[in-house]
């Protein structure tokens, strides 16, 4: 386990992840790909194993001791959740399977009230999972669906914000943080706008809450979703934050086994908060890992991993301006995310290069593809990093850029 005295000391942390002693291509791992997932400390590793070894059980349902153990374990991770994020309580924590599956319970359970014409607003930079919802249902609904605009840094356009949010819209949902541009949203603010106007406040956290401290409390957004994969956690377990009263009066998005209290063949009483909208068996021990992958970044500390962050990123973009034919997109200021292009270069072409070198980026539209048409490009590639990464990686990175450039003569 981690200890207080080595908090951020780099090295320590990487020996608690397996994955980066492996080679790719004979070359040592250079990962690069942490908005799409993060690699997994033992310590989450380790749990998942020890629950399936010691007491795999299903949970809320069998009274026998492992059933009990399992159930605690699951709940107690509900707590652990809400503590990073400060919310009031597991009452506020659904386990869903990630951010997408968040979104959509969000998006299914709140549109369900509104009238034809009610506005909901977005933005140009949201990841399909913040548009697809919103804009399917705002056709079968007969809602309207707005989109904030961009400004040339790749921040939200302020004007744009103003003329969007008014008293007609009824939901804004938006990204933290952009997968894409890295920008950073001024979520308290807009939270501020969008409660002026009677309106809803969706957050979608997935590239925000791994990366700085989130304070639900502080942001005062109603809803905030993100995934558990992206954050050192196992994939299938996301998370959507609710504020209760709102959770309360909200229909369940899946029906089915222990999200009831009663059942008569003629109605259904729902079950408590958060388990009214958690339907079937869940992901028990991915649920458990979640917990696990809390305690770790807790240890360590997330205004820690926001410092680490921003000091390996200033640097990453430090050493990409240097590359003359690298056309960066996004802001200064910005999360752990470099998007860029190399000239005419095709970006899966330099993401091939990079893996025959062992640096894993990923390269196409990041499931941003109306973003990617204000950008005016078909795909980007991307390098995005975490708190196991390093300074020397940035420049072996570069360094395949290098022969990148060499291999395609620019
Ligand atoms: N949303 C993830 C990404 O941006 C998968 O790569």
């Amino acid at each position: 386990m981690l200890s207080t005295k080595t908090i951020m000391d780099i090295e320590t942390i990487r020996k608690d992840f397996p994955i980066l002693q492996r080679k790719v291509h004979g070359k040592p791992l250079v990962y690069f790909d942490n908005a799409a997932t993060s690699q997994k400390p033992k310590q989450v590793i380790e749990a998942i194993e020890f629950y399936y070894k010691n007491y795999n059980a299903n949970i809320h349902r069998s009274i026998h001791q492992l059933g009990e153990e399992a159930t605690a374990k699951y709940e107690e991770a509900h707590q652990k959740v809400a503590d990073f994020i400060n919310a009031d309580s597991y009452q506020n924590i659904i386990f869903t399977k990630n951010t997408t599956e968040s979104l959509n319970l969000a998006a299914y359970s709140l549109t369900s009230n509104l009238k034809k014409g009610d506005e909901i607003v977005i933005s140009q930079m949201e990841h399909h999972s913040n548009l697809v919802p919103w804009q399917q249902l705002a056709k079968q609904r007969g809602l309207k669906l707005k989109f904030i605009e961009i400004d040339e840094d790749g921040n939200l356009d302020k004007n744009s914000i103003e003329k969007n949010i008014t008293k007609k819209t009824r939901i804004v949902s938006l990204t933290h943080v952009s997968n894409v541009l890295g920008t950073i949203n001024p979520i308290e603010k807009i939270t501020k706008i969008a409660h002026e106007n009677n309106a809803l406040m969706v957050v979608d956290g997935a590239q925000a809450a791994p990366h700085m401290p989130v304070d639900v409390k502080k942001l005062d957004a109603d809803f905030y979703a993100f995934s558990g994969h992206k954050m050192l956690g196992p994939t299938g377990i996301g998370v959507l934050y609710g504020k209760k009263e709102l959770l309360d009066e909200m229909q369940p998005f899946l029906y089915g086994g222990e999200m009831i209290r009663e059942v008569t063949f003629g109605d259904t009483k729902f079950n408590d908060l958060p388990w009214k909208f958690e339907a079937g068996t869940m992901n028990i021990a991915e649920g458990i890992g979640l917990g696990a992958a809390m305690d770790y970044l807790g240890k360590v500390g997330m205004k820690h991993v926001q410092q680490r962050d921003k000091e390996l990123t200033n640097y990453a973009m430090k050493r990409l301006k240097e590359v003359k034919e690298a056309k960066i997109y996004g802001p200064e200021e910005r999360g752990a995310v470099i998007s860029f292009n190399l000239n005419n270069i095709h970006p899966h072409d330099v993401a091939q290069v990079l893996d025959s070198e062992g640096v894993a980026i990923r390269a196409g539209h990041h499931c941003c593809m109306p973003l990617m048409s204000v950008l005016k490009v078909p795909a980007t590639a991307r390098a995005s990093f975490y708190l196991y990464n390093t300074e020397k990686e940035v420049d072996v990175f570069i360094n395949a850029i290098g022969k990148v450039k060499k291999v395609f003569g620019v």
